[in-house]
């Protein structure tokens, strides 16, 4: 079930050694190549790309250039064709996945809401949550005022016949489980895309926020977002990153 996979937390195929948290730890894409199974052009070509413990970095470059693809490689949706992943030095293949995924807060670029109270759709990743925690996550989200004008407020039944969300009270929704999930790594995947300018505004807040004490991978267009990345990494539709190192 999709709603399962953005809190990842189930084991899959996987090694057996227990990952280092990406809090300590580097994240490195080494020379990763990576082609879908039902297509044999390289979607990523050699990727080189470090995630150091507690700093953002901006992945940006044009549409359909493998962008997200490096998320779900992140995620251990799917393994590198050539190259590897490791984190600490230790190969992600070789490391249990439930394990690793539980380190993992990840926005995707549409993110899947449930059938459900919207309190239960924040607590997706962490369900044992309080009621107060849940809140707490919303308010950092920016999404706590927009839940609370609701008639029902928190019990709001939303997704499948329930109360229509907007593009950005879905983000923010997203947002609001990443917080609550509070993991060491943030992949968030174009996460003002589609907002007007207010409802990217309170985004880019939010994110600044989710960005303290975290390590990020931020997929993002707008220059609001990537200015504040500590480094910006292109990828360009020949599959190879030009990095920029300066602060952006
Ligand atoms: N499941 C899939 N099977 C086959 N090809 C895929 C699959 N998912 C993505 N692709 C292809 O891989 C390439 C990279 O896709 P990806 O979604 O990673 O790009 P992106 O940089 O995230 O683009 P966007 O900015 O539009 O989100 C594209 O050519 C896309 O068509
Ligand atoms: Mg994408």
């Amino acid at each position: 079930m999709l709603a399962q996979l953005e809190a990842p937390a189930s084991a899959a195929r996987s090694g057996r050694l227990v990952p280092f948290s990406p809090a300590e730890a580097p994240v490195r894409l080494e020379a990763v190549s990576f082609a879908y199974p039902s297509r044999p052009r390289l979607v990523l070509d050699r990727l080189d790309l470090d995630l150091l413990p507690g700093e953002t970095v901006a992945l940006v470059g044009p549409s359909g250039v493998g962008k997200s693809t490096v998320a779900m490689l992140l995620l251990g949706f799917a393994e590198p064709t050539e190259g590897c992943i490791t984190v600490g030095g230790l190969n992600l293949s070789d490391c249990r996945l439930d394990v690793w995924r539980r380190q993992i807060a990840w926005v995707p670029q549409r993110p899947t809401i449930f059938r459900g109270t919207i309190a239960g759709n924040i607590r997706l990743g962490a369900p044992k949550a309080s009621d107060q925690r849940t809140r707490d996550a919303a308010m950092l989200a920016g999404a706590d005022r927009f839940i609370r004008a609701l008639p029902l407020g928190y019990e709001t039944v939303v997704g499948d016949g329930g109360r229509p969300l907007s593009t950005g009270e879905r983000r923010r929704i997203a947002l609001a489980r990443a917080f609550l999930r509070d993991a060491p790594l943030v992949i968030l995947d174009e996460p003002t895309a589609d907002l007007d300018r207010t409802s990217a505004d309170v985004v880019a807040e939010a994110i600044e926020r989710l960005r303290a004490g975290r390590t990020v991978l931020m997929i993002a267009h707008r220059p609001e977002l990537v200015r504040r990345a500590d480094r910006v990494v292109y990828l360009d539709t020949g599959g190879t990153a030009l990095i920029r190192n300066e602060a952006a």
